[in-house]
């Protein structure tokens, strides 16, 4: 019965069934408002965090993998879910794509809605038009969702991928693409924030050198959207890939495909099926297949979810009502109050996350160096915090998120609890 009710609970069902206590999510969201004559900084992101189920217990630093979702976001989910199960009216998300679309600033034209970033990726890593022998550019740091739609397609395709070892500036990062350039170079497809150490890319450089040369860019922008007061028309990407269940605290499944109006025909839809189409008919001989919708929308056919459609609305919702640049701020000067902190143990650790402030934003990563980054994982576990351990590129570290429900006072204690460990 326990498991049952947890499941309900998981869904944000507000359901009285027999045998199970009711069980409803608080209702209202209260953003607070700053600045305010009674509410300090701290102090307002701390009546924030009301609005998430999270407890206190373990300190939550994972953001980078998932990124637990408000009441909103929880309660609009679970209204709706209700009201398509007892009308039968399953919807579409053409009306949730044109709220999302301008939450960024960009055509719902421009807008495909997937289901996480890896989705996106395959889409731009096997609608890129390509053939043996070209070049793409990745770093040596990517996640399995940029590494593997690459790495699969140039398993079938023999495609070449070039690849460079991150470094520590804007600049250098730039240099180094660039040197990987050359005539046989079709596409860059990079990471905006890199899984590993944090690291932010220059990526609307990058994007001027590659639009310059004829060079396609598809980005992966799995850090991107909730971070960021993201602008996608500046960065000047053709497309980029992001998801909603990391820093945009929505629903757990849910991503998007950006791609620019321009460059909307240079990706393939290798998978298409209803709404993807201008018309099809079976009965001609042969039978026919019009044409393709003149928007990203050809790239998200079939079914789709108008549940989770509707809880990325409300996770935008709750973005914009605090202000994306806000968020921003933010997370900047937690990232900045962690990376100060972390200083003070480089006797212990080595930090790898860039000191330049344009380099990060969200993710810090460090190695120890008076034990293994798997043992004082564990011991951090241990001591009440949650966070990623990076094997990825052999980077072999810990990796810390915080995010707009993190307090400078769970940073402080994570600190003290991590010189404990290290020493
Ligand atoms: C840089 C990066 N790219 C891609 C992914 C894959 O994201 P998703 O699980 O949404 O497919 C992740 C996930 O952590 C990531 O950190």
């Amino acid at each position: 019965m326990q498991s049952r009710r947890n499941f309900l609970q998981h869904l944000g069902l507000g359901l009285s069934l027999p045998g199970l206590a009711a069980f409803t999510l608080p209702q209202s969201t209260f953003i607070p408002s700053f600045p305010s004559e009674d509410l300090d900084e701290e102090s307002y992101w701390k009546e924030l965090k009301k609005q998430f189920p999270l407890g206190n217990s373990p300190t939550y630093l994972n953001t980078g993998t998932f990124g637990p979702a408000p009441y909103s976001v929880l309660n609009a989910m679970a209204d709706s879910n209700l009201l398509i199960n007892s009308s039968g009216e399953y919807g579409n998300s053409d009306q949730e794509r044109i709220l999302l679309a301008s939450f960024f600033g960009i055509k719902p034209t421009e807008f495909s809605i997937t289901h996480n970033t890896t989705e996106g990726i395959n889409i731009m890593a096997w609608g890129i038009p390509l053939k043996a022998g070209d070049e793409v550019i990745l770093t040596t740091h990517e996640h399995a969702g940029n590494a593997l739609p690459w790495l699969n397609r140039a398993k079938y395709d023999g495609i070449v991928l070039r690849t460079f070892e991150p470094k520590f500036t804007q600049e250098e990062n730039l240099n180094e693409i660039q040197k990987l350039i050359n005539s046989k170079t079709k596409a860059i497809a990079v990471p905006h924030v890199t899984c590993t150490t944090g690291l932010v890319l220059p990526i609307a450089e990058i994007c001027k050198v590659a639009k310059s040369k004829g060079i396609l860019t598809a980005i992966d922008g799995a850090h991107g959207a909730g971070t960021f007061d993201l602008d996608l028309y500046a960065l000047g990407c053709d497309f980029y890939a992001g998801c909603f269940h990391k820093w945009m605290c929505g629903p757990s499944g849910t991503a998007f495909l950006y791609v620019k109006e321009e460059s909307l025909e240079r990706l393939t839809p290798i998978m298409i099926g209803g709404h993807s189409d201008t018309g099809w008919d079976m009965t001609t001989d042969p039978p026919t297949l019009a044409g393709y919708v003149p928007s990203a929308r050809r790239f998200d056919y079939g079914t789709q979810s108008k549940t989770l459609a509707v809880g990325m609305v409300a996770a935008a919702n709750f973005h914009a009502q605090i202000g994306k640049k806000k968020i921003e701020t933010r997370l900047r000067e937690l990232n900045q109050h962690l990376f100060d902190g972390l200083e003070e143990l480089t006797a212990t650790l080595d930090l790898l996350t860039p000191r330049e402030t344009a380099s990060r934003i969200s993710l810090l990563s460090f190695r120890p160096k008076t034990s293994t980054y798997q043992a004082c994982g564990a011991a951090l576990g241990k001591a009440g915090f949650r966070i990623r351990q990076v094997p990825e590129g052999g980077v072999n570290a810990i990796r810390v998120s915080a995010h707009l429900y993190t307090t400078k006072e769970e940073l402080d204690a994570f600190l003290a609890a991590l010189r404990q460990i290290l020493t």
